[in-house]
């Protein structure tokens, strides 16, 4: 006969050291407490070694139920530490890493000594304050031309800088081998057939990927980079910023276009800047305009930055031409309209008197901390 009662008494034994060792391991502060509980709760010589022992002096039937429950508990406590152990690991892992962050305001207060980014030298502004980055005089003066037009009643739109011929040069009225398009060297990308990817060569494009998206009325400013084949020398970049404007209403005059040049000459350079108009051609206008404004150095008297003529020549403007629109599908009987485009880093450095262009990339900090 089977003794039942010792049975349920060591069944209730391990229900109890279960409970208490799978406490103690949840709890384990660290690796080493984890290693001692394991070693003391499931070793040889811990409570489950003992009923193990016990189990002969079970007949053969009980025997195999009780090592059987007593496998199952052990399985399910090495379980626990092995959960318990990944999580000490993880949150050891967590703190070596919180540990060697790097403090960087820590380095910007040591570069102090040595002219790095934390020196507090020269660098303008408040003496105990490391210096401060701040944008390029060109991004500045976008910005300032942007505000300028938007205040103005213009809205600002964009185009890609990889443009297709059709868009660059053959829209604006200048079909494959017109010769008005050597007065752009062009930079072509090696995509599709040959001479069809370029890039851009002015914000010109702009304007007409705005009449085909939009409808008249149209009043929208573009700036962007430009690309020519240009070797780099005082007064060219190969890579240069310009800003469009275009204009499509109905009953858009000449005068509007003067009126508009004006316009923004003052609310950009101040009263004392005029501008004027001289006849000129472009591809994309009918009739066409070179406009200049008054030499912002010298206030018209002659210096050498305008060669002593009083004038500075900003950029190209006119009337939209009838096939510029017939490209687009805009009827030239209802609407006119005019554009203009000029460069934005030639205004930047006719503004500040910059004698050499190519200084707005050199990234010298000395010439880039003036503005
Ligand atoms: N795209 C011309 C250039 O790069 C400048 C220009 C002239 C733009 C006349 C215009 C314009 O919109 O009407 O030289």
């Amino acid at each position: 006969m089977t003794d039942t009662a010792p049975q349920s008494a060591v069944r209730d034994t391990l229900a109890e050291f279960e409970a208490g060792a799978a406490r103690a391991f949840e709890v384990a502060e660290d690796a080493e407490t984890l290693r001692e509980l394991e070693s003391t709760l499931l070793g040889r010589r811990s409570r489950l070694g003992d009923l193990q022992r016990q189990l002969s002096t079970f007949a053969p039937e009980d025997r195999r139920d009780l090592g059987q429950a007593i496998q199952a508990a052990r399985a399910r406590l090495v379980e626990l530490a092995g959960a318990r152990r990944a999580d000490l690991d993880a949150r050891a892992r967590a703190d070596a890493l919180a540990a060697d962050r790097l403090d960087l305001t820590e380095a910007m207060s040591l570069g102090a000594g040595w002219g790095g980014p934390g020196r507090t030298d020269s660098g303008g502004g408040d003496p105990a304050l490391p210096w401060r980055g701040h944008l390029n005089l060109v991004t500045q003066t976008r910005d300032a031309l942007e505000d300028t037009f938007v205040s103005l009643g213009f809205s600002v739109a964009e185009g890609p800088e990889a443009e297709t011929d059709w868009y660059n040069f053959e829209a604006l009225n200048m079909p494959p081998a017109h010769p008005a398009r050597g007065m752009w060297d062009t930079l072509y990308l090696r995509l599709g057939a040959p001479e069809t990817v370029l890039l851009r060569t002015h914000t010109s494009p702009v304007q007409v990927r705005t009449m085909e998206s939009e409808k008249p009325p149209i009043y929208v400013v573009a700036p962007g980079r430009c690309y020519r084949r240009d070797t780099p020398d005082a007064r060219h970049l190969p890579v240069f910023h310009q800003i469009e404007g275009l204009v499509v209403d109905r009953g858009i005059t000449f005068g509007d276009l003067a009126g508009t040049i004006e316009a923004f000459t003052t609310a950009y350079f101040g009263p004392d800047v005029h501008s004027r108009l001289r006849p000129s051609y472009f591809p994309f206008t009918e009739p066409s305009a070179e406009f200049e404004v008054t030499c912002p150095i010298c206030g018209g008297a002659g210096c050498r930055t305008c060669s002593h003529s009083g004038w500075i020549e900003l950029g190209g403007c006119g009337m939209v031409d009838p096939a510029v629109f017939a490209a687009v599908g805009i009827d030239a009987e209802e609407y006119s309209g005019f554009a203009f485009g000029f460069g934005i880093d030639r205004l930047a450095q006719v503004r500040v008197g910059l004698a050499d262009m190519r200084t707005l990339l050199d990234n010298d900090l000395r010439f880039l901390r003036q503005f």
